[in-house]
């Protein structure tokens, strides 16, 4: 590295440990489907809610929506959703069925708190960066759950993604505008312990790739890029 390059980094660099603090939460942000009840006191909530607000987002759109379930009612409703789609799942899967059917794939029962993020309606008029790519709205808003969710692990919270649900009943649902997308059931709360590794690991539904396998230089591997293990 240049001696110019060295000053400048170490110019702007955090602090050892502010460092480590960083890669440590990226290390161990895990997908949680097991919640221990309880609650998320509303300042770190909010300190969540800030956190995801503050991702980029293409052309500055900011197309993600945030709505906190507190009807019980709503909340299994939203449970419901799920359960049918994960036996849509289950049956798409074919001989991997049975084996998916027995993988806990959501905590919206027991989480302390249920989150649906969603992009906004009339995404269409915000053209800048979506030209010629429009799913770049869906890029931002993950961005934004992505903060959400390495925040939830420095402050002690699981979060779990669910994305199995029928985004047009789900929108119907919670009386969303027409346009409006779901995207993310979000479970967050307290939990008993983190997992280790990701889930699907542990179980043996699947292996995560090695990155030197996913890393290519001037172009597209030279013996092709490998697939985790194949759901069906
Ligand atoms: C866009 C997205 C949607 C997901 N949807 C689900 C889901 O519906 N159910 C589930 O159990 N996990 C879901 N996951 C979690 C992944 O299974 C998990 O991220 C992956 O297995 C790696 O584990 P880790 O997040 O603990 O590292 C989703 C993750 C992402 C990024």
């Amino acid at each position: 590295m240049s001696e110019r390059s060295e000053r400048t980094m170490s110019t702007h660099r955090y602090p050892a440990s502010d460092r480590e603090a960083i890669y440590r939460v990226i290390a161990e942000r895990r997908d949680m489907r097991h919640f221990a009840g309880g609650e998320v006191d509303p300042e770190t909530l909010q300190r969540l809610l800030a956190a995801a607000h503050r991702a980029p987002s293409v052309g500055m759109m900011q197309p993600w929506r945030f709505c906190r379930i507190t009807d019980v009612r709503l909340r299994s409703s939203i449970g419901e959703l799920v359960r049918e789609e994960t036996e849509r799942t289950a049956e798409a899967l074919g001989e991997r069925g049975a084996e998916f059917s027995r993988l806990k794939v959501e905590g919206i029962a027991d989480c302390a708190e249920l989150l649906v993020v969603a992009l906004t309606e009339d995404r269409e008029r915000h053209i800048f960066g979506r030209r010629t790519m429009p799913q770049m709205d869906l890029a931002s808003a993950s961005c934004a759950i992505q903060n959400l969710w390495l925040a939830a692990r420095a402050e002690g919270l699981g979060m779990g993604w669910v994305s199995l649900f029928d985004p047009e009943r789900l929108a119907e649902l919670l009386g969303f505008p027409v346009g409006a997308e779901p995207i993310a059931v979000l479970c967050l709360g307290p939990v008993d312990e983190f997992y280790a590794r990701p889930m699907l690991e542990e179980t043996g539904w699947t292996t995560a790739l090695p990155l030197d396998e996913l890393l290519a230089e001037n172009g597209w591997p030279a013996d092709g890029v490998p697939t985790t293990t194949p759901s069906a």
